[in-house]
């Protein structure tokens, strides 16, 4: 699987603050699931420009999973969410409702979180928090599902009803 992470920060674009939550989301990856991140980039919290990155790898099938971090939360320039979902064609909501209902035994703050799932054409794209500690709780949710997730999405996995057959 080919995933592609993009980083969502005012501060990182501009080079003032290292990106940290991108190379974690990688290497947590590529240790867990082996698989390719070789596709990033930083944008600052800007609408259009998360909105232009997002289409352009979706739709040049660049990603079979794009994990966006960063920008998910109340402050006014925290656009993540609205960017994702003006490209998304069919929403996931179960795996944001997951992460949060998870991430609020750890902390209230969880709430806060206003981050969106969805697929456009083959993509799955999944909204995760900015600051590392989040980055970590949220991929132990996450991971266990994604195979699963992209192999349906593909058209590769057995469905559920599937399983209860065999
Ligand atoms: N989820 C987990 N598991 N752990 C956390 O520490 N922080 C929250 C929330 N989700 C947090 C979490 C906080 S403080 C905020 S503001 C939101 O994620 C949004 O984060 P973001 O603006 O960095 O995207």
């Amino acid at each position: 699987m080919r995933v592609a992470i993009l980083t969502i920060s005012d501060r990182s674009s501009r080079g003032e603050r290292p990106d940290e939550g991108g190379p974690l989301i990688a290497q947590i990856i590529r240790e867990t699931l082996k698989w390719d991140c070789s596709l990033t980039q930083i944008v600052p919290d800007d609408l259009d420009q998360i909105r232009d990155v997002l289409v352009e790898w979706c739709d040049s099938n660049r990603a079979d999973l794009i994990l966006t971090t960063g920008g998910t939360g109340f402050a006014p320039r925290d656009v993540t969410p609205e960017a994702t979902r003006s490209v998304i064609e069919r929403e996931a909501p179960g795996i944001p409702e997951a992460l949060r209902s998870a991430s609020l035994r750890i902390t209230q703050h969880a709430m806060l979180s206003r981050a969106v799932a969805g697929i456009r054409k083959q993509t799955l794209i999944i909204n995760l928090p900015g600051n590392p500690k989040a980055v970590r709780e949220n991929l132990d949710v996450l991971i266990p599902i994604l195979p699963h997730a992209l192999g349906l999405l593909k058209g590769e996995a057995q469905t559920e009803s599937e399983h209860r057959t065999v």
